[in-house]
């Protein structure tokens, strides 16, 4: 038996390697379940766990897990463009999972904002592939200094959510070297993150985690790198095709493709044992990276509790300092905290605040501040008007815990009873949360049916949406309701999983009446929950109460926004409008306040039509547990608001680059190569609403004397220094971008650097830029090599529509 402590370094891990049997190799190499890897007590090995990520630590379960800190969505945290910012986010992932005796967080992703109809873009950074390496680089950091492993994700490709098991995504070389693939690089090179996740669909006709050109050759050969391909959940289909690609771990488990088969191909000599054993290597290094092997981790670190004051304030800052303000007429922006007169505070999402997308990367959050709530705090809940907006949600969510009780206890969340065929009770529980994971494990592997049921929490009878959430057949009672229905799953993977469906009615409901809900059980894995939401409101009445509120009020403020309907993994939008009927609450605030300000609630681009009749426009992203918080901090000033754009927002539908998702007989074709993002508005000489790299915040600037200060032995431009001014009344963050526009015309204009300098009212700073040269490269295909960018011009500007050459 091999000691622990034999298996550390190199020579200790092949030692460990070469001990095991070849089914104990197998058995390491897929997951031990939905979020752990195997132990291996002979060589000492610790299982591994793993959570998502990547704007928070979820835990081993999809739902009801523990409560855990919910950061703001990845591009709001990008829109700060500030390397210490992520930095610090991914020491709080750390500390989140250290509390929870985590190895590995399931993030960054770093997939481009190619089309802005990609549903999983909150999760992502941005539309650049510099800005996204810097910013993905310093959360690894911040993860890994901690002991805690990151997971870069997916590679590659993986830019929406449409057939996306099985899309085809085609790219040129050039597109792929110098675009997509870029980002990964530069994180594998600056941060070597210890995992990286294969993605679900194919390139170039080959499936990710079969492709041996990306894996083997690309990520491992040519970058050298050391860690753990993993694949994305469910995602190896075929044994042989991907065990000799380089992927070497495919989650989850225990039942895969490689624990069925793998034995077995080995023996009759498909797939050398060599194979396994540099796929295990990997492993037991990343056990080593993450204290599973070799000295023991001690878990004992003391981390302030997600309900911290320490962690408010984090969640706060973090939030509010990547808002963007886009708009400030007559700087009605920030709001004076002490000002007088009322405020109309306007919109569903005022209310009803989205702090985080659909899918894989929901936490269950501590609490989450409303924007209500958030203003009231800080300007006083009475000068605020609140009116309810129009109705923006298609699916309903599950109801918040507050709205259920268990029916007999009165404790808060729901009852859940598993029954056999026979209708014998198998497990009668409390749930904290108005859903579970129906996965055919633990109390739930021998159920027949699910009951859930609940005491609606209303102060007095009213009017209430009454019904359930997630595919299947299903039985529906409360005293005036009676119902079976079923509810389709959703094709592909996961389909029980990603933006589940509800079914709702609207009845009478007195305080304490039970809502009941049966359901079979099905083959598929499924998120099962119960609804109560308030009763839907008519669009006309809502505008004429907002109108009225604003006509009383001295400012509105309307808060609108996108729901998980459309932020979500699993699928991408078919629009950039906002849902239901808020462009026309928007329009009519507008069209009676004394002065308007928008706050938009999502971290992608809308259309917003009205944005001329309106005074201010905050984008506030998905802001996490603190949002409303964070929102109101950035509305008065006390965060600075300094947030860039991180992607291009056009003015209509279809308008941009890339625009469809839908592949075309499997096939997505990435036409517009290079020239994704601002590159290919640049190029296409087209005006969208607002460029990537725009934000106003609160101070005026002035810029002069842009100067190359150094370059390299080839003449690129290696830093570049600005003089910039303060000449407003409030402190600002400007952030200083440096583009370079290559000489020829075939290379999009790209950003190579940037510098975020903080400056007092009157003061002036000198902001030195460095260049990237991994940015002022081009992909020579016939050489299969890097030609450097030479011949070009340097642009400097406050964004990526305002460059001018550096002379
Ligand atoms: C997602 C991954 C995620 C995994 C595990 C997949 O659906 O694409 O990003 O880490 O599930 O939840």
């Amino acid at each position: 038996m091999i000691r622990s402590a034999d298996t550390a370094g190199s020579a200790g891990r092949t030692a460990a390697v070469r001990s095991l049997s070849l089914e104990q190799k197998v058995r390491l190499l897929s997951g031990a379940a939905q979020f752990a890897l195997a132990g291996e007590p002979s060589i000492g090995l610790e299982p591994i766990v793993l959570s998502d990520g990547p704007t928070g630590v979820r835990g081993e379960v999809v739902v009801g897990g523990r409560q855990s800190c919910l950061l703001p969505n990845a591009s709001l945290l990008a829109q700060t463009w500030d390397e210490a910012a992520l930095t610090e986010v991914g020491d709080i992932l750390a500390e989140e999972a250290i509390d929870q005796r985590t190895h590995v967080v399931l993030g960054p992703t770093i997939n481009l904002h190619r089309s802005p109809l990609g549903g999983r873009l909150f999760e992502a950074f941005s539309e650049d592939p510099l800005l996204t390496a810097r910013l993905a680089s310093s959360y690894v950091a911040g993860l890994q200094q901690r002991g805690i492993g990151a997971s870069l994700k997916h590679f590659l490709g993986n830019e929406s959510e449409t057939e996306r098991t099985t899309v085809d995504v085609r790219m040129d070389e050039e597109t792929m070297r110098e675009v997509y693939l870029a980002p990964f690089e530069m994180v594998l090179a600056d941060a070597n993150p210890w995992t990286l996740m294969a993605s679900y669909n194919l390139v170039n006709g080959t499936s990710a985690t079969e492709h041996h050109e990306l894996l083997q050759t690309i990520a491992k050969d040519q970058w050298g790198y050391d860690g753990v391909v993993v694949s994305d959940w469910f995602a190896v289909s075929r044994t042989v095709e991907s065990v000799t690609a380089g992927l070497d771990l495919v989650m989850p488990g225990p039942d895969t493709p490689w624990s069925r088969e793998l034995v077995e191909r080995v023996h009759d000599g498909v797939v050398a044992e060599a194979h396994l054993d540099d796929h295990l290597e990997r492993l037991l290094l990343l056990a080593e990276r993450t204290g599973a092997l070799g000295a023991p981790r001690a878990w004992s670190e003391q981390v302030p509790a997600p309900t911290s004051a320490q962690r408010r304030e984090q969640l706060t800052r973090l939030a509010a300092s990547g808002m963007v303000v886009l708009r400030n007429e007559d700087q009605v922006l920030p709001l004076p905290v002490d000002g007088e007169g009322a405020i109309a505070l306007i919109g569903r999402h005022a209310t009803d605040t989205i702090v985080q997308g659909g899918g894989s990367a929901r936490v269950r959050e501590p609490y989450a501040v409303s924007i209500a709530d958030g203003l009231a705090e800080t300007l006083g809940e009475d000068r605020l008007l609140v009116v309810d907006g129009v109705e923006t949600r298609q699916t309903l969510p599950v109801a918040p815990p507050e709205l259920v009780s268990h029916p007999l206890t009165g404790e808060q969340g729901i009852r859940v009873r598993a029954l056999d065929a026979d209708g014998e009770v198998l497990h009668d529980g409390r749930l904290e949360v108005a859903e579970l994971e129906d996965s055919r494990t633990g109390w739930l592997e021998h159920a027949y049916t699910i009951e859930l049921s609940a005491a609606i929490q209303v102060p007095e009878p009213r009017d209430v949406q009454l019904g359930v959430r997630g595919p299947g057949e299903w039985s529906i009672s409360a005293p005036s309701l009676k119902e079976t229905v079923t509810i389709p799953f959703h094709d592909g993977p996961g389909g029980g999983f990603f933006r589940p469906r509800s079914h709702a009615r609207t009845v009478r409901v007195s305080p304490g009446d039970v809502l009941t809900a049966r359901t079979t059980r099905t083959s598929l894995a499924r998120i099962l929950g119960l609804v109560v939401s308030p009763a839907r409101r008519a669009s006309a009445s809502v505008l004429t109460e907002a109108t009225t509120a604003a006509a009383r009020a001295e400012l509105a403020v309307v808060v609108v926004g996108l729901t998980p309907d459309q932020e979500t993994e699993g699928q991408d939008k078919t629009t950039l409008r906002l849902p239901g009927d808020q462009d026309a609450l928007v329009a009519a605030v507008a069209a009676t306040a004394k002065r308007t300000v928008v706050v938009v609630n999502a971290a992608t681009p809308v259309l917003m039509p009205w944005e001329d009749q309106v005074d201010a426009i905050l984008i506030a992203g998905m802001p996490g547990q603190e949002a409303g918080r964070a929102v109101a901090a950035a509305l008065t000033g006390e965060v600075l608001p300094e947030g860039r754009l991180v992607t291009t927002y056009p003015r209509h539908d279809g308008q941009g680059p890339a625009w469809s998702t839908t592949p075309s007989d499997g096939v997505l074709t990435y036409a517009e190569g290079r020239h994704v993002g601002y590159r290919g508005w640049i190029r296409d000489e087209e005006r969208p609403a607002h460029w990537f790299g725009e934000g106003l915040g609160y101070a005026r600037w002035s810029w002069r004397d842009p100067r190359v200060t150094g370059r390299d032995e080839l003449s690129r431009p290696q830093s570049v220094e600005v003089t910039v001014e303060n000449t407003g009344a409030h402190s600002g963050i400007e952030t200083v971008q440096v583009y370079v526009e290559p000489a020829d015309p075939q290379l999009p204009t790209r950003l190579v650097g940037w510098a975020r300098v903080e400056v007092a009212p009157g003061e002036t700073v000198t902001a030195e830029v460095m260049c990237e040269p991994r940015m002022l490269r081009s992909w020579n295909r016939d050489e299969q090599a890097w030609d450097p960018l030479v011949e070009g011009r340097v642009l400097v500007g406050r964004h990526s529509g305002d460059l001018r050459p550096v002379l």
